[in-house]
């Protein structure tokens, strides 16, 4: 860690943006965050955000947010991009992939050229698995310190919807979301559990009659949430800077929690050369371990072909 009281500072590229700000806003709350950086192109609005920032400081853990420059990453932790364009109604995340992966080629040998050998690089912009790779091969950085935020958030989307369905507290639903963060992601059900019982099991012990009729509406909510709340006020910010304040405080705490991030996945399930998402411990090294956990031969097929997707898109980029 590099601040002298022995916490972290981490920088966000993209600090006044919808998803950049409010993912400080949440970082705030953490004991273990001690500085954040706020970076963007758009330097009166981040002045801005900073300056509101800082007048909530006196009610969290004690944090200073200031504005800086791409070398200013270099004394990151962690250094967290949200840059970029977003996403209008009616278009998918990899829509965005030739705007973002232009901007991503200017801006990360800058960010990383001067990087401490310690940091990790969480990467969020969309679509956040190509741009994860982008930032892997353009970086030279071993693979396990660059992340992507991935499927966390789709991850706590399909707790959160079984937590409802079944009135439960959301720490007791275990399930994952993996593959692409986007529309060929899987849902896991075959290993999906509620507080250790395995979700069929409870789903009939709880009088659901219709297993396959609450799997594709939970599906469909998990699937199309980002679509629908686009729909209603143009963008998501709230979910995704929790979860990637929460990946965040992870990695600094060198928790080794297991999250669904994006990451270089080499012979997982037959899949090579993406980064896409799949069980990983988390720590202040980036990406401890890749898990190879138990899928269904149809959820197997659904992986392949999400990393297909991925490679397809990874193709049309000339890197
Ligand atoms: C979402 C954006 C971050 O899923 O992709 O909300």
């Amino acid at each position: 860690m590099s601040t002298e009281r022995g916490k972290g500072t981490v920088a966000v590229v993209g600090g006044a943006g919808a998803v950049g700000s409010s993912t400080a806003f949440a970082l705030m709350e953490s004991s273990l965050v001690g500085e954040i950086i706020l970076v963007d192109i758009a330097e009166e609005r981040v002045e801005g955000e900073a300056m509101d920032l800082n007048h909530g400081a006196y009610f969290t853990s004690p944090v200073r947010v200031r504005t800086g420059d791409y070398e200013d990453c270099w004394d990151a932790d962690v250094v967290i991009v949200t840059a970029g364009a977003s996403q209008k109604p009616d278009e998918t995340r990899l829509d965005l992939m030739e705007r973002n992966a232009d901007i991503f080629a200017d801006m990360i040998p800058q960010i990383t050229e001067g990087l401490n050998d310690d940091a990790v690089m969480l990467i969020v912009t969309n679509p956040v698995d190509v741009l994860s790779y982008v930032t892997w091969k353009v970086s030279d950085l071993p693979a396990e310190r660059v992340i992507g935020s991935g499927t966390v958030l789709d991850t706590s989307r399909f707790r959160h919807s079984l937590s409802r369905e079944f009135d439960l507290d959301p720490a007791n639903v275990h399930a994952y979301v993996v593959g692409e963060h986007g529309d060929s992601e899987v849902l896991v059900w075959s290993s999906a559990n509620l507080g250790g019982i395995p979700f069929e099991s409870y789903a009939t012990s709880h009088g659901v009659d219709d297993i396959d009729a609450l799997k594709a509406r939970v599906e469909e909510e998990v699937r199309e949430a980002a679509y629908e709340i686009i729909e209603r006020k143009e963008r998501t910010n709230y979910g995704v800077a929790r979860s990637v304040a929460a990946t965040t405080e992870r990695i600094l705490g060198g928790d080794n929690s297991i999250l669904t991030v994006s990451t270089l996945v080499s012979g997982e399930h037959g899949i090579d050369d993406v980064y896409m998402s799949l069980p990983c411990t988390v720590n202040q090294s980036g990406v401890r371990d890749v898990h190879e956990f138990d899928l269904s031969a149809d959820e197997t097929a659904a992986l392949r072909e999400s990393a297909g997707v991925i490679r397809e898109s990874i193709d049309r980029l000339d890197l």
